[in-house]
């Protein structure tokens, strides 16, 4: 193996104490703690251990967490009404829906009806508009998150090209859109299923995030040698030998990957505590703002 290990998890415990002293230094001068209401609606196993690592890690910041845990059978009005509640609260600075939602469930509805201003995913029009024409808006987390993993693994993303596979409203748009900023200023490639040869674009990357929900996505053929890969893919494979049953992997051959790339993120260990820390870092930034 060649390549570095890019440690999410390092990064994401250096930036949770930066947090964490905000948190105090904001309660200590404005008597404010921050607050996030975190709502899981059914019992989708991999939603409930997200929902459980963002609870413990705003309790580990210092800040206050809300769970709703609402039954797969409720009917949609009670969660509209339940955001409106929230919405109101001025105890919560941050509401978080967890996705996916159960089936019979509008997801596009339900975000919706997050206040802006109360949106730390970043998922709502308002929050993924304001992203887009450049102004002041609460980042998607996990596109955050993998511009900061970048950075962290020393490279300088001016002027290299990314190229990231997948187009999602949580991943792919977003991140493309963030690398391509002028403050970033890579140039980009946004590769989906609809690309008939994703390595002839993934060849001539200086880094590529892969995010495309299928193992196996990239493999090392398909990289330039000394490229960075970040793998935001996060798939449950069976293995008997585990005592759950199954093995986490990530949307990279990381063997393959390992011995072209100059460094690559490990699943898991990589984005995923990325993801948790920029959500801390969102609701930190949202109560800060009613302090304002
Ligand atoms: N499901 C997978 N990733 C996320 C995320 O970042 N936020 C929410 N709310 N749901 C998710």
């Amino acid at each position: 193996m060649n390549a570095k290990i890019i440690d999410g998890k390092q990064l994401a415990m250096n930036l949770r104490g930066e947090i964490a002293a905000g948190v105090a230094a904001l309660k200590n001068d404005k008597g404010v703690t921050p607050g996030l209401a975190v709502i899981l609606v059914g019992e989708n196993p991999a939603s409930v251990s997200y929902v459980t690592a963002k609870e413990k890690a705003c309790a580990e910041a210092g800040m206050y967490s809300r769970e709703i845990r609402m039954p797969a059978t409720i009917a949609e009005s009670e969660l509209l009404d339940k955001i409106a509640a929230l919405n109101a609260d001025p105890a919560i600075h941050g509401i978080l829906v967890q996705l996916p939602l159960p089936k019979g469930f509008d997801e596009k509805k339900v975000i919706d009806a997050i206040a802006p201003e109360k949106d730390v995913d970043g998922f709502t029009p308002i929050n993924v508009g304001k992203m887009l024409i450049g102004e002041e808006c609460f980042l998607p987390c996990t596109p955050h998150g993998i511009i900061k993993l970048i950075e962290f693994s020393g490279m300088d993303l001016k002027g290299k090209h990314a190229v990231v596979i997948g187009r999602s409203n949580i991943v792919g748009k977003p991140v493309a859109v963030l690398l391509a900023r002028k403050e970033t200023n890579a140039t980009v490639t946004l590769c989906h299923t609809g690309t008939p040869d994703v390595g002839a674009f993934t060849r001539q990357a200086d880094v590529v995030v892969v995010a495309a929900g299928r193992p196996n996505t990239l493999t090392g053929d398909m990289l330039k040698e000394g490229a960075v890969v970040i793998d935001v893919g996060v798939n449950r494979v069976p293995d008997d030998t585990k005592p759950k049953g199954y093995r986490l992997c990530g949307d990279a051959d990381f063997e393959s990957c390992a011995k072209v790339a100059s460094a690559i993120t490990p699943v898991p260990g990589g984005v995923g505590p990325m993801t948790i820390t920029m959500l801390l870092w969102n609701t930190l930034e949202s109560a800060k703002r009613t302090c304002k």
